[in-house]
């Protein structure tokens, strides 16, 4: 369930009309309900409360800093892959304690700016990484905590590019790798074997791949457990998905109903790495129809969004649903492509897609953009990012200011020569 709604004609973000936040801040926007993105994080939560565990939210689907705010007041974690996301993590006023840290790539400025934050732990994807924060831990005078990264050889049954638990992808280890890898941890100085991670993928909608993969998982900590190594934390990863057309992914209380009994047998505190369930569908991308166009049979819906502001459908033909945001305007439907200004064929918002007519200057809503929309937009064709909206109740905040020309070229220079 989301807070974007119908009254009468017009959709309303909670209780503010969407016309007249677009008329106060300009087209395009994301737009975010507080509510929902309490609610979804209290529903995951709740969902596993019979158990001892930490929410840790995957910044990367969604780092504003407001956002991330509402999830650590909410006691929530998070999942961090980079310098700049443990940065806006901090600044949103998270536990360090609550933080992991995941990714193939750490650098050692990385691994020694999380280490001096004192993060809970690091999911570590290979042993070179493993000697680095041992050595960048040694070089500080600290112990480091670690959870290895298994890769399960299992699959998430996903799009091929969001698909990570295969032993032919770069993240973690293979079993027998990760068995040696503890082996390893074990007779470093400067760490602490503390946990054991995985994340099969994203956009996951049925339970078997969890499963499969946490049987896994748990035949290894018990393989760990003969040798005398015991783990307390044990990090499932995020994954789960939305519904963005026609999917029904269980939801948070199913996946817990069967995950459950076998997490409780475990005696770990249990991780878990949401990230699109929790924001997917609590944000929506505003857009303006700027010219309408019909040339050798297709009409194209040209909008003011484009591929940079959500890549998405370019990049995985990803479908979001698009509804008008007054729906007065809209008598019958037409087949249209839902195009950007970008100078692209691949940039576009949706194909084919049948739509109430939109006539130009009016606005259309890309549901669904809240997770992996502004985190994977760019500047690309010289245009400013959009500005990020959350509403709550009867009020909007604008979360982030659109930004200008100057934004644009800050930090360039023309040499002097
Ligand atoms: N944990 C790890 C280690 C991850 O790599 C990810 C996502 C998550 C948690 C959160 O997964 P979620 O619960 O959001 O599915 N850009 C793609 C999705 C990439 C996901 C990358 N990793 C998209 O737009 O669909």
């Amino acid at each position: 369930m989301h807070d974007f709604q119908y009254k009468g004609d017009e959709l309303y973000c909670e209780d503010v009309s969407v016309k007249k936040i677009a008329k106060e801040v300009g087209t395009p926007f994301y737009l975010y309900s507080y509510n929902t993105l309490k609610n979804h994080f209290r529903a995951f939560d709740s969902a596993f409360a019979g158990i001892p565990h930490l929410v840790c939210f995957a910044v990367k689907s969604n780092s504003n800093i407001a956002l991330l705010k509402i999830f650590a007041e909410e006691g929530g974690g998070f999942d961090i892959v980079s310098g700049g996301e443990l940065y806006r993590a901090l600044l949103a006023g998270a536990d360090p304690q609550k933080i992991v840290y995941a990714g193939v790539g750490k650098t050692r400025e990385e691994i020694r700016y999380a280490l001096k934050s004192n993060i809970l732990m690091f999911n570590v994807e290979s042993t070179q990484e493993l000697f680095a924060i041992d050595e960048v831990a040694g070089e500080i005078g600290v112990k480091a905590r670690v959870a290895l990264r298994v890769n399960p050889d299992i699959d998430a049954k996903t799009h091929p590019y969001i698909s990570t638990g295969l032993k032919t992808h770069k993240f973690g280890m293979s079993t027998k790798d990760a068995l040696e890898g503890y082996r390893i941890a074990r007779s470093l100085e400067n760490i602490e074997v503390t946990g054991i991670h995985k994340h099969i993928g994203s956009q996951i909608t049925q339970i078997s791949p969890f499963m499969d993969a946490l049987e896994r998982i748990v035949a290894l900590i018990d393989i760990l457990k003969n040798e005398n190594l015991n783990v307390r934390y044990l990090n499932i990863g995020g994954g789960l998905g939305i519904t963005y057309k026609d999917e029904s992914p269980p939801y948070p209380k199913e996946l817990a109903a069967e995950l459950s009994p076998v997490l409780k047998g475990i005696h770990c505190t249990i991780i878990f790495e949401p990230g699109r369930v929790i924001v997917g569908n609590a944000g929506i991308l505003v857009t303006r129809v700027l010219y309408t166009k019909r040339s050798e049979g297709k009409t194209f819906l040209i909008v003011d969004a484009g591929m940079n502001d959500l890549v998405r459908p370019s990049f995985y033909g990803s479908y979001h649903s698009i509804l008008p945001v007054d729906k007065n305007s809209n008598s019958h439907k037409i087949v249209a492509d839902v195009v950007g200004p970008i100078c692209e064929s691949g940039d576009f918002l949706a194909k084919d897609r049948v739509l109430p007519e939109l006539k130009k200057e009016s606005l259309a809503a890309i549901m669904s953009a809240g997770a992996y929309g502004f985190t994977m937009s760019s500047n690309y064709n010289s245009r400013p990012r959009v500005p990020e909206i959350l509403v709550r109740d009867k009020e909007f905040y604008i979360i982030r200011k659109r930004e200008s020309y100057e934004d644009l070229v800050r930090g360039e220079e023309i040499p002097l020569f």
